[in-house]
This record gives structure tokens, sequence and C-alpha cells, in this order.
């Protein structure tokens, strides 16, 4: 049984009190959602917050927290990795979807999983052949995809159970967990704070903050991948993707930038104006080549530097569902799902091959600790790392 506990009230009279009286008085016994229950059991809609047991690891009790909006869409977060194990979001008929790849059960992802839905760290994405200097220090990671380190190393911030606590204001968890100093072979003990809030506007914000007792270097993310018409029911490959982002990083044969900031302009990476995912995706470009698809550092075209901003704007043209991105991030990666080789079973019950996720990054970029001319991703003693990402959902 789901425990709701309730959202927070408003001032009488507010028109968000009205509408969520309406729903709950006046809808609630036609809006039966189905939500990402284990057995696919149908849930009657109950706004706030639900909390139940989620399965065990290493003798450490999961959680799984459901956020549910009064304007038809859920979240539902594991305490494992920060995890967004499904999003259920209305088509333009109304007819709600689990709109993001994972499992329906935890064994799926005990057993081992390509980051879905995850939080991402220590530091999200690729530091070349696993080293940084910093302060005159060399520091080594584990080479956990070769030749490179990739998202935190062996056993990064997607494979922790974090505390949590719902939230007093707003439909929302917050989790947190202590990085140890030298974890993963990171410098400096770092307090990381993911909050994450569903808001009345169909929009799920992720929060992050963490500070730090010695210089150390933070790239923080969540690796979920998205399929607008529902995870398990095919490609991406037809979802109109736009890209708010002129420049890219072109990346070496170990998907390790060169250092370049490329023009996008008059190749298949640009996505300035909306093209199908899959229109270009098999040119004889070099860059795609190399990433078999898009796996790639985007540049965003940003005004200044820590506002929220639009960074990009999917459509699924069936079901008529809009993901829009907001970040504060300067990047942000565009992974077409090609490492899906139908090893895993997804939450529906159907393999998922590749193509049939994708993925948008936000994130300062990868390898910066290597790159002296990218944004940096040092973070000190007495300075805070915040960064606010949104995915915001809506029908065209
Ligand atoms: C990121 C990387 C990809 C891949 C996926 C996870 O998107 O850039 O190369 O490692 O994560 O499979």
């Amino acid at each position: 049984m789901l425990a709701f506990r309730s959202a927070p009230s408003r001032p009488p009279g507010s028109l968000a009190l009205l509408l969520t009286f309406v729903v709950l008085i006046g809808l609630a016994p036609a809006v039966v959602a189905q939500d990402a229950t284990p057995t696919g059991e149908a849930t009657p809609v109950a706004v706030g917050v639900g909390q139940e047991p989620f399965g065990t690891v290493d003798g450490e009790e999961v959680t799984r927290y459901t956020l549910t909006n009064g304007s038809g869409m859920s979240v539902a977060i594991l305490t494992y990795g920060g995890i967004i194990q499904s999003i259920m979001v209305p088509s333009r008929d109304g007819e709600l979807a689990n709109v993001t790849l994972g499992f329906d059960s935890f064994d799926g992802y005990a057993a081992g999983h390509p980051y879905f839905g995850n939080i991402t760290g220590r530091y999200a994405n690729r530091i070349a052949k696993g080293t940084f200097e910093l302060e005159g220090e060399t520091y080594e990671l584990a080479i956990n995809n070769e030749p490179n380190t990739l998202h935190g190393g062996e056993k990064g911030f997607d494979k922790y159970v974090w505390d949590a606590a719902v939230l007093d204001d707003g439909i929302g968890v917050r989790l947190s967990r202590t990085s140890p100093n030298g974890e993963e072979g990171y410098p400096g003990t770092l307090e990381v704070e993911v909050t994450y809030t569903l808001t009345d506007a169909n929009e799920l914000q992720i929060d992050y903050l963490a500070t730090t007792d010695a210089p150390t270097v933070v790239n923080l993310t969540n690796h979920a991948y998205f399929n607008l018409a529902g995870e398990g029911n095919g490609s991406i490959l037809d979802h109109e993707l736009q890209l708010m982002a002129g420049n890219y990083t072109p990346v070496d044969e170990t998907l390790i930038p060169t250092g370049e900031i490329a023009a996008v302009s008059g190749t298949p990476m640009d996505f300035t104006e909306p093209h199908a995912i899959g229109e270009r995706i098999r040119d004889d470009f070099g860059q795609l080549v190399i990433g078999r698809g898009y796996d790639h550092n985007y540049v965003l075209d940003r005004e200044d530097d820590d506002t929220l901003q639009l960074a990009a704007r999917v459509v699924e043209p069936t079901s008529g569902r809009v993901l829009e991105v907001l970040s504060t991030e300067p990047g942000i990666q565009l992974y077409s799902g090609n490492f899906l080789d139908g090893s895993v079973i997804g939450a529906s019950g159907r393999m998922y091959r590749q193509g049939d996720g994708f993925a948008l990054e936000t994130q300062h970029f990868p390898d910066s600790p290597n790159q002296p001319d990218f944004p940096t991703t040092v973070l000190n003693p007495g300075e805070e790392f915040r960064s606010t990402t949104v995915y915001a959902f809506s029908t065209d």
C-alpha cells in the first residue's frame, strides 16, 4: 500500500487549491492512473508524495517515492542512485504512459544497467585515461570504460542508497549523501543534495547542491533515457529534436573531447532547427561513426552563466508528447541510446534495442579537468556547486 503524504496547503481561494479539489473530488473516480507498481495494478491518483519499500541492496532498504501532481503526472524516484524509475505523462489524448526507460522491480537495477535515470557523479561522462591534476597533485581514477573513466568510476553515485526526506513545501523529495575523501580516487569530502520536485505545470525539477572540504572536481547530472511514445514502444528516431546549441565538442575515437569547439552548421550535428533524431544519424560523418550515432556534448547558446534557460525541445509526433529541457548548465550530452543492445528487458516486458531511448544529460563538458579552455569543474572549500535542470512535459 502506498502511504500518501498530502500536498502542502495553499492560500484559501487560490486557483491551484480549487483545481486540486476539482481533481480530487470531481474527477478522481474517472482519473484512475496506472502507476509504476511492480504488479502494474491501477492505483487511484492522490496528489502528494507516496512512499513504499522497493527492495534491498547489501542489506540496505531501498525506498520508492512517488510524486503525484494535480495535473495528471506522476514520477517515481528510488533512493538507490536517485533513479527516476518512471515518469507517467499524458499524451494529447490524455493517455498516460511511462516515458522513461527502466525496470518495474529492483532486480533489474541490481543486475546492472546502462545508467537508467540515475544521478551521475562525482564526475558525469568521461575523464581521459582516468587521471587529472589539481593543485599540483595527480589523481588516478578507475578505468571503467577503456581507456577512460566514465560516470564516476566503478561505484559512482548511481550505486549508493541515498538518505531521503520528503519536502515540506511542494511535491518533492530531497536525497543526500556524503561522498568520502578518496571515494573512487576523487579528493575532498563531498556533501551532496539532489532535490526532485514535481510542479502542477508537469515539470520535474532537479536541484543539485554540493560542497567540499578540499579542492575537487564535480559534474553532476541525471542520466534518464526518454521515449515519449512510452518506454518499450520502439525507436526514438522519429522524435523531433531541437537543441539551443550552435556548437559542440567533437571527440576522438575514445569519446574524449579533442578540445575544439566546433560549429554544428552544415553538418548532421545541427539541431538548431527541429530535425528527427534519425534523419541524418546514418550519415557518413566522422563524429557519428565514432559515436555509433549521437553521443556528443553540445555547447548551449547561453545568454549568461547562471539562469535557467531552454536547452532542448523534443516532440513525439504520434502521441503529441513534448519534452522541454531547461538548465543552468553550459552543456548537454545528446546520447541516442547507441549502446542499447537488447540485453535488458524493460518495465513493459519488452527488450531495449539500439535507439529505443535518448538521453539529454545537462552537464559541464566531458574531461574538463584536463581541458583548461572548458568552463571549470573545480569546486573549492567555501564554494557551493549549484545546478538546476527542469524536464517540462506538455503536448503539441
Ligand atoms: C553517456 C555516454 C555514453 C554512454 C552512456 C551510458 O551518455 O556519453 O557514451 O556511456 O552514457 O551507456
